[in-house]
C-alpha cells in the first residue's frame, strides 16, 4: 500500500503484511521530515457495501460525463463548472454537478448546507447515492455535495486495488436521470481527480493565458494518457481558454501558442475576463442569472452549445 506524509507530502510504499491484521489505522513516522501521524490501512474495494466493481467497469456510456480539471488552482475549474451546468440547463438539459473538492467551493456557491457528501455515500448502501443529491435553486440542476469529511476518502481508499473506479460505479447508479454530469475537482491528483477522470468521457481543462498556463496543460494532459492508457481509455480532453483579456499582449501571445501547440484539441469558445461574474459570486449566483448579456454569461451559453452539438454528432 502507498502512504503519504501528512505533512510533507512523500510517498512510501509499505508492506501490508507488516501491519496488525484487523487495524484499520495505525501510527506512521515520515522517513523524510520525521513527522509522526496516523495512517489508514486502504479499504479494499469489494468492502465497500453492496456494489458489484466488475459490472461498473463495463457499463455502457453516455458521453455525457465531463470532468471539469487542471491541476493548477484558479484557472476558474468552479466556476466553469457552475456557469456551464446553469448553461446547459437553458437547452433544456438535466444536469447533475459532483463537487468533488474538500473545499467546497462549488457547494458554497450553491448555498449549500449539506453534510451529505460522497464520503457518506460510501458508507453506506447503494440508495445513498440517489440520496445524497440535492436540488440547487436553479431548475434541472443537482448537486452531490462536499464536506469536510471526504478528506478521509483520500488517506482511505488511496492505493488500494481499483480504488480509481469507486466515483464511476456509483455514477453508475444515477447517471439515467441526467442528460449531463459535470465534476469539479481540486487542484491536486490523487483520489478525487484519479476518480473524476476515470468515470468521465471528457475532460475539460480550463486555463488562463499566462506565462506557466502551458505548464499546467501538459501536466494534466500526461496524467490523462496515464487514465488512457490504466481506467479509462475513451476518455478524451479539451482546453478551454478562461479570463482571456483580449487588450493584454500576453494573453494573445500566449493563446496563439496554445493553438499552435494544442491544434485541433482547444474548445472554439473563449471565456473573457468579466467583472460581472465576480460579481455574481459574491451573490452566489451563476453569472447569465446576474446579467443575461454578459459577456461571460454568453460565452458560457456557447461553450454549451458546442459541447451538445459534439455530443450529439458523437452519438
Ligand atoms: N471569466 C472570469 N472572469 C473574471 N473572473 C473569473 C472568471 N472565471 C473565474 N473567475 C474568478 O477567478 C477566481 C478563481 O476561479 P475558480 O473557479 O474558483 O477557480 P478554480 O476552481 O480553478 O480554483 C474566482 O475568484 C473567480 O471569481
Ligand atoms: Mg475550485
Amino acid at each position: 500500500m502507498i502512504v503519504i506524509c501528512e505533512r510533507c507530502q512523500s510517498r512510501f510504499r509499505l508492506d501490508e503484511n507488516r501491519i496488525k491484521a484487523g487495524t484499520k489505522s495505525f501510527t506512521a513516522r515520515c522517513s523524510r521530515c520525521r513527522h509522526v501521524f496516523t495512517a489508514y490501512r486502504p479499504v479494499r474495494i469489494q468492502e465497500i457495501p453492496f456494489v458489484d466493481l466488475s459490472a461498473a467497469k463495463h457499463v455502457a456510456r453516455k458521453g455525457n460525463t465531463i470532468a471539469v480539471s487542471n491541476q493548477k488552482g484558479g484557472v476558474a475549474k468552479t466556476s466553469t463548472c457552475l456557469n456551464l451546468g446553469l448553461a446547459l440547463t437553458r437547452l433544456g438539459k438535466r444536469v447533475l454537478l459532483i463537487d468533488f473538492d474538500v473545499q467546497a467551493n462549488l457547494s458554497i456557491l450553491l448555498g449549500s448546507q449539506e453534510t451529505t457528501s460522497f464520503y457518506d455515500v460510501l458508507q453506506k448502501g447503494p440508495q445513498a447515492m440517489a440520496q445524497a443529491l440535492v436540488e440547487t435553486p436553479y431548475p434541472d440542476m443537482w448537486l452531490l455535495p462536499a464536506s469536510k469529511s471526504m478528506v478521509l476518502l483520500n488517506k482511505k481508499y488511496f492505493g488500494a486495488d481499483d480504488y480509481e473506479f469507486i466515483l464511476n460505479d456509483r455514477l453508475n447508479l444515477v447517471k439515467a436521470r441526467f442528460d449531463f454530469i459535470l465534476i469539479d475537482t481540486p487542484p491536486s491528483i490523487e483520489f478525487f481527480t484519479l476518480n473524476a477522470l476515470t468515470a468521465s468521457d471528457h475532460v475539460i481543462i480550463p486555463t488562463q493565458c499566462d506565462y506557466l498556463s502551458t505548464h499546467g496543460v501538459d501536466q494534466i494532459l500526461g496524467i490523462i494518457d496515464l487514465i488512457r492508457r490504466k481506467t479509462n481509455p475513451a476518455v478524451e480532453a479539451r482546453i478551454l481558454v478562461t479570463m482571456y483579456n483580449e487588450e493584454e499582449t500576453a494573453a494573445r501571445v500566449i493563446q496563439a501558442k496554445l493553438k499552435e501547440l494544442y491544434r485541433g484539441r482547444l474548445y472554439q469558445t473563449i471565456v473573457p475576463h468579466d467583472s460581472r461574474l465576480r460579481e455574481a459570486q459574491i451573490m452566489s449566483m451563476p453569472v447569465y442569472h446576474y446579467d443575461q448579456q454578459s459577456r461571460s454569461g454568453q460565452a458560457y451559453m456557447d461553450l454549451a452549445r458546442e459541447i451538445t452539438e459534439s455530443v450529439e454528432r458523437a452519438g
